[in-house]
């Protein structure tokens, strides 16, 4: 598979098989994350793995949904709010930006690997911030369910909708 055949086959799987990721496709997934780029190079990121039955019931209470606890495991992506640069003209913070192309390199990743992801941001973050431990400056930013898709053509099933290129590409101006 070339790139564009990977990003074109990443969908949002929301139903996995109870098979553990294997370790290895672990460590590549998140070899991937260690290697996005991030503004000035701050890396202002954590990735907190979840694996063990207890950590899987607390993360599930931060999202209830009964696709969501079929997942086998899941990594929670934070933001480092005290790392992240923050752009002098306007204070804007990038850490959200950082952290996303972190995340969308893992799952493009597990795609790659035949694993299945999704993004998930419409979470209890209160809870996840207790559950976790996670100090003031950090942000979980996604949770991300990783594990084996339930049938494989599940995306298949569901076909991409996108804007078409015309609407969403200006060429030279707005
Ligand atoms: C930033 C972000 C947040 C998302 N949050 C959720 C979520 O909370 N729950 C969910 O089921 N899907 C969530 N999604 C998945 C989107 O619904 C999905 O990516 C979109 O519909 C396109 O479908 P596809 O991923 O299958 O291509 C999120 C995606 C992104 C990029």
């Amino acid at each position: 598979m070339n790139l564009l055949d990977v990003i074109k086959k990443r969908c949002s799987i929301r139903q996995y098989t109870s098979t553990p990721v294997e370790p290895e496709k672990l460590n590549y997934l998140l070899e991937a994350v260690r290697m996005a780029p991030s503004a000035v190079n701050f890396q202002p990121w954590y990735f907190i793995v979840i694996r063990e039955p207890e950590g899987c019931t607390r993360i599930r209470e931060c999202y209830e949904r009964e696709w969501f606890a079929t997942a086998p495991m899941y990594i929670i992506a934070c933001a480092d709010l005290n790392q992240s640069w923050k752009r002098a003209s306007d204070n804007k913070d990038h850490a959200d930006i950082d952290v996303a192309i972190a995340t969308e390199h893992l799952c493009l990743a597990a795609t790659e690997q035949g694993l299945g992801t999704c993004w998930v941001c419409n979470f209890n973050v209160p809870k996840c911030k207790a559950y976790f431990n996670l100090p003031e400056n950090i942000e979980p930013i996604a949770l991300i369910p990783v594990g084996y898709p339930a049938r494989p053509s599940l995306c298949e099933e569901a076909p991409k909708k996108r804007k078409p290129l015309q609407e969403i590409v200006k060429w030279e101006t707005f």
